[in-house]
């Protein structure tokens, strides 16, 4: 079935390019976009077009977003008080995971926080669930959209009551990949959470099954130099020279498919394996701003070193260590933070990579741009003042943190309208 919407369109295109298609028609047949046509050409019929418009006039729409970063259980904590990483799990994140474990609580945050993602025009990405079964089912069965979701695996240096031996994964991750398949995402937790012998056995089961792969690395130096303490507790490691990424490295963790949350203190040779492996990173620069800023204080990662050795790289929220879901307030945020210590980038950059960039590095193909053969998934935004893209994200990226969850009037998930 053929569908016309009226409006203003930006369009995704690079780093430093997004199209602006003012007063113009998007065509829509089934769950895919056809074209975006300038209005004053159109010749068809006009009846079927639908108009997006408020009372100051056209819609600004542009396509869904794409979080590459984020742990959907963390939601009920986005707000607590931070101080560090690990003392901030320890705290808060470990006792409000642990009560995934329940049915009933799974169900009900689900409906809350999935309704609440899709409110805030994110219809793509790469998710962290808990340990517990329910917290992935319940998650996939809640979400509109393309999501890769995992379990957090934990063996080591967590609490009695969120650890689990390696039986107990081996039944959970073959059951997930039975129902989810490709969706499903091997999580190990980070290495600090995990052993060599738990890490080789997910990068097997990520091989054998072709999946993609999530973790943490190199978020603070206390986290680094506590992970390769421990490390040198197993013989393979004892007085050898090692960096944190080799740990995973050595596990067969790294690949194309590895997407590593944060990485803002990497070595010479981390970049290196970076390189020639082709691995991801997600950026999550509201979850690792100043504690002033609500994020945990760990740094900002440099993505022009990133962009010099052609590693691919793209946004994310982390939430809940990241305050806001919204990828506007992350966008915000990448541009303020990195704009403040001198490197030349924009809105436009921030859009790119929390859409048609993002979803490419989740492998995720004709999605995050409304491009023509592309998933019919777009987002309303209140009329714009502007009249070219980098001008209207920089009105959307001026307004308060608090206003980002609200500001979309309406979307469309492959055509059809979802709120
Ligand atoms: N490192 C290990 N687990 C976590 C987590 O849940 N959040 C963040 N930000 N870092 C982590
Ligand atoms: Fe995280």
């Amino acid at each position: 079935m053929r569908k016309i919407y009226h409006a203003n369109f930006i369009n995704p295109k690079s780093d430093t390019k997004a199209d602006y298609f003012e007063n113009s028609l998007l065509v829509v047949e089934d769950s895919k976009i056809v074209e975006i046509v300038d209005y004053s050409n159109y010749t068809g019929e006009t009846k079927d077009i639908v108009k997006l418009q408020d009372s100051d006039g056209l819609l600004t729409v542009m396509p869904a977003f794409c979080d590459t970063h984020f742990h959907w259980v963390q939601d009920p904590v986005s707000d607590m008080d931070k101080e560090n990483l690990l003392a901030w799990l320890e705290q808060y994140v470990f006792p409000e995971e642990r009560k995934f474990e329940d049915l009933d609580y799974a169900k009900a945050k689900a409906e809350f926080f999935f309704n609440k993602l899709k409110r805030s025009g994110t219809f793509y990405g790469a998710m962290y669930a808990s340990i517990h079964d329910n917290s992935v089912v319940e998650a996939f069965n809640s979400s509109v959209g393309d999501f890769l979701i995992g379990n957090v695996v934990m063996t080591d240096n967590s609490p009695e009551f969120l650890k689990r031996d390696l039986s107990y994964y081996d039944g959970l991750l073959t059951n997930m990949y039975q129902k989810f398949g490709k969706n499903y995402v091997v999580t190990p937790r980070f290495a600090l959470s995990c052993n060599p012998k738990i890490m080789t056995f997910l990068g097997d089961f990520a091989k054998k099954h072709d999946l993609y792969m999530q973790t943490h690395l190199s978020e603070t130096i206390n986290e680094i130099n506590i992970t390769r303490d421990y490390y040198q507790s197993f013989d393979q490691y004892k007085d050898k020279q090692y960096d944190y990424m080799d740990l995973y490295d050595d596990c067969g963790l790294v690949h194309e498919k590895a997407i590593f949350g944060h990485c803002i203190h990497l070595t010479d040779h981390e970049l290196d394996l970076f390189e020639s492996s082709k691995a991801k990173i997600a950026h999550c620069p509201t979850s690792n701003a100043p504690i002033k800023e609500r994020g945990l204080g760990s740094g900002l990662l440099d993505y022009t070193v990133l962009d010099q050795r052609g590693i691919d790289w793209a946004l994310a929220s982390d939430i809940g260590a990241g305050p806001y879901i919204s990828m506007f307030d992350v966008m915000k945020s990448f541009v303020d933070q990195h704009t403040a210590v001198g490197r030349d980038t924009d809105s436009v950059r921030a859009l790119y990579r929390s859409t048609k960039h993002a979803t490419e590095m989740l492998g995720m193909k004709s999605k995050g741009a409304l491009d023509p053969e592309y998933s019919a998934d777009f987002i309303c935004l209140p009329s714009a003042k502007k009249s070219n893209a980098k001008d209207i994200l920089d009105d959307i990226l001026a307004l308060p943190r608090d206003s980002f969850n609200e500001l979309i009037v309406s979307a469309y998930y492959q055509g059809q309208k979802v709120f």
